[in-house]
């Protein structure tokens, strides 16, 4: 089968604020992201996902888009762009650009001139309407980051909607000259040699033509965030949004072997239908079920379950992705500890489809705590203290034991992990048996292995704490054997699989090398093992 370089390949997701400052401000920067490139091309990845490094007011750090084709000052220019897009493909490094079609920025000039008067050209442009007829808003929609989803403009008598903050009003899709004008964003990044997108909250793009309130979401519990008082079914995923999506696809297409990633944030089924059928979805609809399990879930036989209903629905020819954190989430170190952290990381290079990687999880950067002082997050901001808040995720990255991390030489904009002198990029790469190292071991036999960059999956039946699941290309089988519990665990190998070697464990320590088909596994061990025919 020959795949492309989306399949076989792994992204890594760079957050730009926090990945390296170069100019001493204390904010990551894009030459931050180019004096990198060795490490990144080193560790194994094939892609660089950039959150939004575009001229921002930064009331979302960056998902409030005041101009879609520059370059925030504070990250560098647009030459400084074009220099990382080709010093990147020199190493043979991809590059994914963040693509915001939702909302831009209320200070977006497109905004300013709808929001000028009724009778603006570009009024239309995004979604106006009359207060409720008693007052109030127009409907019952609520803001993901809590809040109604309308703000009162008063210059003009009417609200806006914004599905987050109200610095981030959406955009109106239904508007075809919206659509033009952001079809000729994607060309513009295109014909500059980005190699695909990431689309912000694509699921969000297109509501109810007629805004009809949400349902009430019958098992909504206090402190998981107002948003889930109401179920989201009018103001989210429309049929409509397929078709626009196919545009996208064409458009990328066009330029030739680029890639559309999807944010969609849906139960398994609907998100399978950003597939699109006959090529005209997106390439990957992200997928966050490892990001979601919870602890439960985060079981052997919970994850076969997970794995397993996950590729069976997956539509004829589609390509499965996986995911274990990104800049929204708590970190898998965090969630998982450090120990079961490491077998995530097999978990997620061993498994059938195109990973990501999130900055810093290749150090198991845990919790950090963000003193209340320090919050920089408007998701905390607004709705405090329940544990949605971002940032404990979206601290800088530590390079050395210098200074800050040798991240910046002035404070870094949120505080580094405690344990920075030691957690950190050099040391852990002289360690070989650090969590950096086991993350270029994997990604190394990932590139010697087509069975794991490519190959079929199927599981071996869990036992115990057991994970097990075999991947294959042509002749090549590779067994993988996930203890996700903190006790000595057995495993039976299948027969073919008989005195199989070692390639990897996420144990310190040597494995104990299986005894014809048993197999032991130390705590929170994770095994990659060949056939012995395979030595
Ligand atoms: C998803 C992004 O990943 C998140 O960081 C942002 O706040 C929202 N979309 C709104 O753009
Ligand atoms: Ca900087």
């Amino acid at each position: 089968m020959s795949a492309a370089w989306w399949q076989w390949g792994v992204v890594y997701q760079v957050y730009p604020r926090s990945f390296q400052d170069t100019n001493g401000d204390g904010i990551g920067d894009l030459a931050g992201i180019e004096q990198h490139l060795d490490y990144l091309a080193d560790l194994g990845v094939d892609a660089l996902w950039i959150s939004p490094m575009y001229p921002s007011p930064m009331a979302d750090f960056g998902y409030d888009v005041a101009d879609y084709c520059e370059v925030d000052p504070r990250f560098g220019t647009l030459a400084d762009f074009d220099r990382l897009l080709s010093a990147a493909h020199a190493r043979g490094l991809k590059i994914i650009l963040d693509y915001v079609p939702n909302h831009t920025s209320n200070r977006h000039p497109w905004f300013l001139e709808s929001r000028s008067a009724r009778t603006s050209p570009k009024r239309d442009w995004y979604l106006w309407r009359d207060a409720a007829p008693g007052g109030g808003p127009p409907n019952n929609w609520i803001s993901d980051f809590g809040g109604p989803a309308w703000t009162w403009d008063e210059a003009t008598g009417q609200y806006y909607a914004h599905a987050f903050l109200k610095e981030q009003p959406d955009l109106n899709w239904r508007n075809p000259e919206v659509q033009r004008a952001m079809f000729d964003v994607l060309r513009f990044w295109f014909a500059r040699g980005v190699d695909g997108f990431r689309i912000d909250v694509l699921w969000h793009i297109f509501k109810a033509a007629d805004f009809r309130d949400n349902p009430p979401n019958p098992d909504y519990r206090p402190g998981r965030g107002e948003m889930h008082r109401v179920l989201q079914t009018c103001s989210t995923d429309q049929p409509e949004v397929h078709g626009v999506i196919a545009e996208m696809r064409r458009i990328a297409d066009r330029f030739g072997a680029r890639v559309l990633i999807g944010e969609v944030c849906l139960p398994l089924e609907r998100s399978m239908r950003y597939y699109g059928t006959d090529g005209e979805g997106i390439h990957l609809p992200f997928n966050f079920r490892l990001v979601d399990a919870t602890p439960a879930q985060w079981t052997a036989a919970g994850l076969a379950d997970l794995v397993g209903a996950y590729e069976a629905a997956l539509p004829e020819g589609a390509w499965p992705n996986w995911v274990l954190g990104s800049h929204d989430a708590p970190r898998i170190a965090a969630r998982r500890g450090d120990a079961q952290a490491r077998v995530a990381a097999m978990l997620l290079l061993t498994l059938r489809g195109t990973p990501t990687l999130y900055q810093g999880d290749e150090l198991a950067i845990g919790a950090v705590h963000v003193p209340a002082a320090s919050v920089q997050d408007p998701r905390e901001l607004r709705e405090p203290g329940l544990g949605l808040g971002r940032d404990p995720s979206r601290t800088p990255m530590a390079w050395n034991a210098e200074g800050h991390a040798g991240f910046s030489s002035a404070l870094p904009w949120l505080p580094l992990h405690d344990d920075w002198p030691t957690r950190n990029v050099a040391r852990m790469w002289a360690d070989r048996e650090s969590t950096l190292s086991l993350y270029r071991r994997l990604l190394a036999l990932r590139r010697a292995y087509p069975a794991l960059s490519r190959g079929e999956w199927s599981l071996l039946p869990v036992q115990g704490d057991v994970l097990g699941y075999v991947r294959g290309h042509g002749a090549q089988r590779l067994v993988v054997a996930l203890n996700l519990g903190a006790t000595p665990q057995s495993f039976t190998l299948p027969a073919w699989a008989a005195s199989a070697r070692v390639l990897l464990s996420t144990v310190p320590g040597d494995p104990s090398p299986p005894s014809s088909t048993t197999l032991h596994l130390r705590p929170d061990e994770g095994l990659i093992l060949a056939p012995s025919l395979e030595a």
